[in-house]
């Protein structure tokens, strides 16, 4: 094998604490589907507290705490009541020093979620706001018009939310407000002096609290200019999002991100930041900057098909970017808001490309949710057998990886949820367009028996389906083949093996087939295709499934070597 490509980054990554980062292997939680404490169906803190032994055990680096704050969970808790407290259904305070405490007690890291787009309808500043007149100071909070036609009975613009259904919605006095998502999540309006000051308390209240890090919500979407004049939903949609676009990417959003750098910066270790920004990927690096939030998500590799052209290009090009802020990169192939990557890999390939945002795969994962896992037919093993894989390949880039609970466990998406089950607001606010994405949330299974799988001692309330008790935590424990034991062993490994952040491409032999190396000789060698490659000369450390008995690489299959 020769060596075709050169991609060096940065230097060998500094293994001192303020950079523990920068390579890290993220394991996100999403509490209410994690561990229930308490039998009331609901997963909370001590339940997670109480499988740190698990995380420790795992290997993972640093865990991220979708939100748990008090909420009317109208999106699963990204509906904010009060941004310094515990929802009292997941604890208190007191339980979240304790999960903090347990947590670098086992040398792993924590971060939170901030959401600071929106906050809940049932936020006091919201409350106050509905309660004051036009033009008020509560008000100036968010973002309230006039609406139009007589009587204001019509809204300001004809926008639609994200979740779909307008983006508008009326306060019963001629004013309307504006929501990006669901109508019980209003938009803070970030000109507001008030709210920057608060978020910053924020970020100091959990900071004093002993968390390491935030991952940012809609991290674009803060910063909005909407003039005086408001555009229709056509002109909006003709706007190009570079820079000055009213309502998304905002180059004045990161004079946002500068304030809370300097709070950042003032502990030590500096806290971390990770961007949720779906920006033009050329835009990411901005996020990305160390004078801004540090780091942001690329979700390319969600989006690309199980595809050695398409990988190769994506990590690449990521690298590049990466280059470009002084960052690093990150890799995600499943969270709670996309369908699972052991089920988006068993069904047909459609082709995406690098870096364009057109969610190809991810949509086709949700086309197929919404024929309630009918047609096309899902091939479960197969599915699973290119996650195991893909996941393999990840591990063994620069850069942090992002996984997503469940996913150690070869988690399928469930896609038969009954309706009347579903909690998910997509899924309510585009019926018939949108399933929701309550099948990546069911809650984890640890048990073979018992009412929900050992997730608690009531039945969780999202349904587990039954094929869950073969995938629980005590299934797999002990088994060489299983895929918790594949993510331990993994995660094991790229510790002892995690060297400087760069990779040379290697020619694999075949165009379906990707391997690369790390600077210290750490190997990587996927096949995508279906005929077995050749090994380079080393030694293999680890693979997805077994060689075949030549020794050669099966398809579907990732090995790592020391060369
Ligand atoms: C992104 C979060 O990941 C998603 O779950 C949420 O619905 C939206 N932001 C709105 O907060």
């Amino acid at each position: 094998m020769t060596e075709v490509v050169e991609t060096d980054l940065t230097p060998d990554t500094a293994d001192d604490d303020a950079n523990w980062w920068r390579q890290a292997a993220v394991y996100q939680i999403y509490p209410r589907a994690f561990a229930d404490s308490n039998a009331d169906g609901l997963g909370d803190l001590p339940g997670i507290t109480s499988r740190v032994p698990y995380l420790r055990d795992l290997g993972v680096d640093a865990v991220w705490l979708s939100p748990f704050y008090p909420s009317a969970l109208a999106d699963g808790g990204y509906d904010v009541d009060d941004y310094r407290d515990v929802d009292p259904r997941l604890g208190t305070l007191d339980d979240f020093d304790a999960l903090v405490v347990a947590l670098h007690d086992a040398g792993i890291k924590l971060i939170v979620d901030l959401v600071p787009n929106h906050t809940s309808d049932r936020h006091v500043w919201f409350q106050e706001a509905l309660a004051s007149p036009r033009g008020s100071a509560a008000r100036d909070r968010y973002i309230f018009r006039d609406g139009t036609g007589p009587d204001g009975a019509e809204p300001p613009a004809d926008w639609t939310s994200v979740f779909g259904g307008p983006a508008w919605e009326p306060v019963g006095d001629g004013q309307w407000y504006m929501h990006h998502f669901a109508v019980q999540q209003p938009d803070l309006n970030w000109n507001n002096r008030e709210v920057r000051a608060d978020f910053l308390h924020t970020l100091r209240f959990w900071s004093d609290r002993g968390v390491d890090g935030f991952r940012v919500d809609v991290a674009h979407g803060l910063a909005k200019d909407l003039g005086d004049e408001l555009p229709s939903q056509a002109e909006l949609d003709a706007i190009p999002k570079d820079g000055d676009h009213p309502l998304w990417d905002r180059d004045d959003v990161h004079e946002i991100y500068a304030d809370w750098r300097k709070v950042f910066d003032s502990y030590d270790p500096p806290r971390t930041a990770v961007a949720e920004a779906w920006v033009a990927a050329h835009r990411r690096a901005r996020y990305a900057s160390a004078h801004g939030l540090g780091q942001a998500f690329n979700f390319d590799l969600l989006e690309a098909d199980f595809d050695a052209g398409q990988f190769r290009e994506i990590i690449t090009f990521n690298l590049g970017l990466a280059e470009e802020s002084g960052s690093s990169t990150t890799w995600v192939f499943s969270n709670h808001d996309v369908v699972r990557h052991a089920t988006r890999y068993g069904l047909p390939p459609r082709g995406a490309g690098a870096g364009g945002g057109d969610h190809t795969a991810e949509k086709q994962g949700r086309e197929w949710l919404l024929a309630r896992g009918a047609e096309p037919v899902l091939e479960r093993e197969l599915g699973l057998r290119r996650a195991r894989a893909a996941t393999l390949l990840e591990l063994a880039l620069p850069g942090s990886s992002y996984l997503y609970q469940g996913e150690e466990l070869g988690l399928h998406e469930v896609p038969d949820l009954p309706d009347s089950a579903r909690q998910d607001p997509t899924f309510f606010r585009s019926p018939g367009v949108d399933v929701g994405r309550d099948g990546c949330r069911v809650p984890l299974p640890w048990t073979r028996e018992g009412v929900s799988f050992g997730f608690g001692d009531a039945p969780a309330d999202l349904p587990q389906p039954d094929w869950f008790a073969d995938h629980a935590v005590e299934v797999q424990d002990g088994d060489p083949d299983s895929t918790l034991t594949l993510y331990r062993r993994a995660l094991a490994l790229r510790r002892e093996l995690q060297t400087g952040e760069s990779l040379a491409w290697l020619d694999a032999g075949s165009d379906d087939a990707l391997a690369f190396s790390r600077p210290n000789g750490w190997v990587s060698v996927t096949n995508f295709g279906d005929v077995p490659v050749d090994l380079p000369a080393g030694e293999v450390l680890l693979t997805s499934a077994p060689l075949d008995d030549d020794g050669r690489l099966p398809g579907a299959t990732t090995a790592w070597l020391r060369a």
